[in-house]
């Protein structure tokens, strides 16, 4: 394990020795790779987004249990339980508060006021300036190359857009797996890397091995952009079932999405009542249509199919395209440290031109 290297305002902020995130990835990021980052000296952030409040509970005592080092905890801003969870986060002194999409300014302000860093995701400057004005601590930013949902601005031009446009610190993903990576988001102004593809490729991650054997298999068009799981842009290894997706048409799908939403109610132990109450907030935060929120229950359930129970023909696989420049499996300590190193490097030689 490294000492600190690299000092910049986002682990001034943190609290953590380097300036590297594992993002918060459903049903990947759980207690053991988040403590394992913790451990290596990153930012560890939990997804909380597929657990309920009491998984949420438990996962967040596991990590605790298994690491004194400050973590995340990434929230869906638009939950019904948004607010019971904040509260959860403060009460077993989480340090950092991610947001899927921006929380309601009070949120932001209650996290704020027990010593937690806020740090929503953004897609575009305007929502970087949004939350800045709220009282965001940090922003993380998501370039179009990366896994999950995702823009389509590539991290090269949606980088220095935000960096001009708030002067909190930023957090770069999309795209990125290694130090010269980390070397040239510093370059360019931001406070540190964010990744999600790289951490769930790590021997620290509880996706099943035969799982990570398949993402270790695509190449550099081994991913496709799809808005047939869910109605909203999401990069995921290209499989035989998202090529299936993409060519079905919208009534084919009806059957198999029903199925799955009647599931996800089933395993997330939400009633009807809350989940049209999640539906109303992402119409209303997201102008999704009802045929769109019918189709986001799927999501969760088509992600588990394929992360948790390695069902590939039945579930989906959210991936960057950084997975076809991934070829090994590494602990969270050892990709860590060779991130810092490499980007201490870069750095040097990049100073070393300075005439
Ligand atoms: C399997 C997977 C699941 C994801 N789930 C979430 C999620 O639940 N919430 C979220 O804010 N982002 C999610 N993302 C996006 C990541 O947090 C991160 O922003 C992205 O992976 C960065 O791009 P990269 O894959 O090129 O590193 C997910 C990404 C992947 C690959």
């Amino acid at each position: 394990m490294i000492e600190q290297l690299l000092r910049t305002p986002f682990t001034e902020l943190t609290g953590v020795r380097h300036p590297v995130v594992q993002t918060g990835m459903g049903w990947v990021s759980g207690p053991r790779l988040v403590s394992g980052t913790a451990n290596a000296g990153g930012l560890g952030i939990l997804a909380s987004a597929t657990m309920s409040y009491d998984e949420l509970e438990r996962a967040i005592l596991e990590v605790k249990s298994r690491t004194d080092q400050p973590f995340g905890v990434n929230l869906r801003a638009d939950a019904g339980d948004a607010g019971d969870r904040c509260d959860l986060l403060i009460k077993h002194g989480v340090k950092v508060a991610s947001f899927a999409l921006a929380p309601k300014q009070e949120l932001i302000a209650k996290l704020k006021d027990h010593g937690l860093v806020v740090m929503p995701s953004v897609g575009a400057a305007r929502h970087a300036e949004k939350v800045a004005a709220w009282g965001a601590d940090a922003v993380m930013i998501q370039g179009g190359e990366g896994g999950g949902h995702t823009g389509s601005v590539p991290t090269t031009l949606l980088l220095p857009t935000v960096l001009d446009a708030v002067d909190i610190p930023v957090v770069a993903a999309g795209g990125f797996f290694d130090g010269r990576g980390l070397a040239a988001a510093l370059s360019y102004g931001a406070a540190g890397v964010g990744m999600g593809t790289r951490f769930l490729l790590t021997q620290d991650s509880a996706v099943p091995q035969a799982v990570k054997d398949l993402y270790l298999s695509h190449d550099l068009n081994g991913t496709v952009v799809t808005a047939k799981v869910d109605g909203m842009p999401h990069r995921m290894l290209r499989t035989d079932l998202v090529a299936e997706l993409e060519e079905t048409s919208a009534v084919k799908r009806l059957g198999p999405t029903l199925k799955r939403t009647l599931e996800f109610k089933k395993s997330s132990g939400m009633s009807w009542v809350e989940l049209a109450k999640d539906g109303r907030a992402m119409k209303k935060t997201q102008g999704r249509t009802l045929a769109q929120m019918t189709l986001a229950a799927n999501t969760p359930v088509m992600l588990k199919a394929g992360l948790v129970e390695g069902d590939t023909a039945a579930g989906v696989l959210a991936s960057g395209q950084v997975v076809g420049v991934i070829d090994d499996l590494p602990t969270c300590e050892e990709l860590i440290d060779r991130i810092v190193l490499r980007a201490v490097e870069e750095l040097r030689r990049g100073s070393s031109y300075l005439v």
